[in-house]
């Protein structure tokens, strides 16, 4: 992906008021092909993942592995071969690791596969506590020691058997992670109250096709018997369900008309449940949806739940799509704690939202007006961008390397379906961007 060079800081300035129309092609999901690379050292024989999105998480992982000792290549944009029969060293202190979140997978996959692994905590993510007492549960019912010292996690088992684990909490990562070190423990091992994400199901295909034995993902209960190796695979990652509902949500709050291509539609029921609610199409095909809205965009209720509810990463999208429409609607985010950061920066713009505890009450208004905003985090960001793009005016975007985190050429997809958004350096850049597309109102 062609960052933003280390030292130049990017911001999106934005012209909004163009309906969004035409096609747009999503990528690989980000959140299965995370978990999918730390799982590729699972085994010493080479692995290649196909679909894989050039974007700043799966880049970052990729880097922090490459400084563990895997042999990373990379033939094109989308494709990356991963060997990791080099990585002996199980204390990873390797900076990298520390500063992204997916790198706890690290831990289920090298204590899989090598009985033991020291992986620094990582980052909090801004949208909540992220605590991982269910990860550390899960190893230590399948027999491994685990505590915590120095700011890592200390894993190590003389052997992994298999263990009937029942989760407090439907967590996504945990049940990946759990999945990751009892594939090769002695006897089988049952996850009850398992998350149900596609991505947690296309992570137990990829292991299922290095030879693991995983039956249920995608069930809450995940039956899974040990094996005593895995080998290597060639696997395409799913599409990106939260890239796929962000531009469905896109069209509805620009009143446009997007065919989003490479979807799975099945799993993006409860977005395309909610698009119809306030009074967008949707139409559905093998592949991809057809999402338009001619008429006023009507209020709704929503409350984020675990899979196939609706997902928490869609909740700032939708927030700023209800901002817009006739009424009051109400939004409960019931997974992160601190998951509205995207409400201050919208209004801003001119929108009227109450954060009471983990509901938005959100008072539609007729319009909002382009403002100097920042992305507080990874879908707050996208979201803001889809408030600039429905906004009357121009807005700039700062800490767009957040957005970048998660979206690959999120400007130069938008731009491809009608949008005004140029990726600016600095105050002149910004200025000539006014310039050039006052409105003539
Ligand atoms: C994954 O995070 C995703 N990240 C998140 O996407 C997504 O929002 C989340 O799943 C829910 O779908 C990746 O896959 C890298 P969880 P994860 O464990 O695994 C609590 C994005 O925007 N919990 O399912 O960290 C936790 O506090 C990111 O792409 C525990 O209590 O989420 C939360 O309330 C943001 N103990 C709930 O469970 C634990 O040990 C769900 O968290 C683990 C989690």
């Amino acid at each position: 992906m062609k960052t933003s060079s280390k030292d130049t800081i990017y911001r999106y300035a934005v012209r909004g008021g163009n309906s969004l129309k035409g096609e747009v092609e999503v990528g690989g999901a980000k959140n299965a092909a995370l978990a999918i690379i730390a799982a590729s050292i699972l085994t010493d024989e080479t692995v290649t993942i196909e679909n894989m999105p050039d974007v700043r998480d799966t880049n970052v992982l990729l880097d922090a592995m490459a400084g563990i000792g895997v042999i990373i290549e990379r033939p094109d944009r989308h494709t990356v071969r991963i060997n990791g029969s080099m990585v002996r060293n199980v204390n990873i202190e390797y900076e990298l690791i520390r500063r992204i979140r997916a790198s706890y997978y690290l831990i289920g996959a090298l204590l899989g596969k090598y009985n033991e692994a020291e992986v620094p905590l990582p980052g909090g993510c801004n949208i909540g506590s992220r605590p991982i007492d269910q990860h550390l549960k899960g190893f230590r019912a399948i027999g491994a020691d685990v505590k915590i010292e120095r700011g890592s996690i200390i894993a190590k088992a003389e052997r992994l058997t298999g263990a009937h684990i029942y989760m407090d909490v439907v967590s996504v990562g945990a049940t990946i992670n759990i999945l990751m070190a009892s594939c090769m423990a002695d006897g089988k091992t049952i996850i009850e109250n398992a998350a149900k994400e596609p991505h947690v199901v296309d992570v137990a295909n990829f292991l299922n096709s290095m030879g693991a034995n995983i039956k249920g993902a995608g069930t809450d209960v995940i039956r899974i018997k040990g094996v005593s190796s895995l080998h290597g695979a060639t696997y395409s990652v799913i599409p990106d369900q939260i890239e796929a509902g962000t531009f469905m949500f896109a069209a509805a709050v620009t009143g446009g008309d997007i065919l989003v291509k490479n979807v799975i539609p099945k799993h993006l029921e409860s977005i395309t449940a909610k698009l119809i609610e306030v009074g967008c199409r949707v139409e559905e095909f093998d592949d991809c949806v057809r999402v338009s809205r001619t008429g006023k965009l009507r209020n709704t209720q929503i409350k984020t739940l675990p899979y196939p509810g609706f997902p928490t990463d869609m909740q700032p999208q939708a927030g700023v799509t209800l901002s817009l429409s006739e009424g009051v609607s109400t939004i409960t985010e019931s997974i992160f704690e601190n998951r509205f950061r995207y409400v201050d920066e919208i209004m801003k713009m001119g929108a009227d939202i109450k954060v009471e505890g983990n509901t938005a009450i959100i008072t539609g208004t007729e319009s909002l007006t382009g403002a100097n905003i920042t992305a507080p985090d990874l879908r707050a960001g996208a979201a803001l961008v889809l408030a600039a793009l429905a906004a009357d005016g121009v807005s700039t975007i700062d800490d767009i390397h957040l957005i970048e985190r998660g979206y690959e050429d999120f400007e130069i997809k938008l731009k491809g379906l009608g949008a005004v958004i140029e990726k600016v350096t600095d105050e002149r850049s910004v200025k000539k961007f006014r310039m050039k597309n006052a409105k003539v109102s």
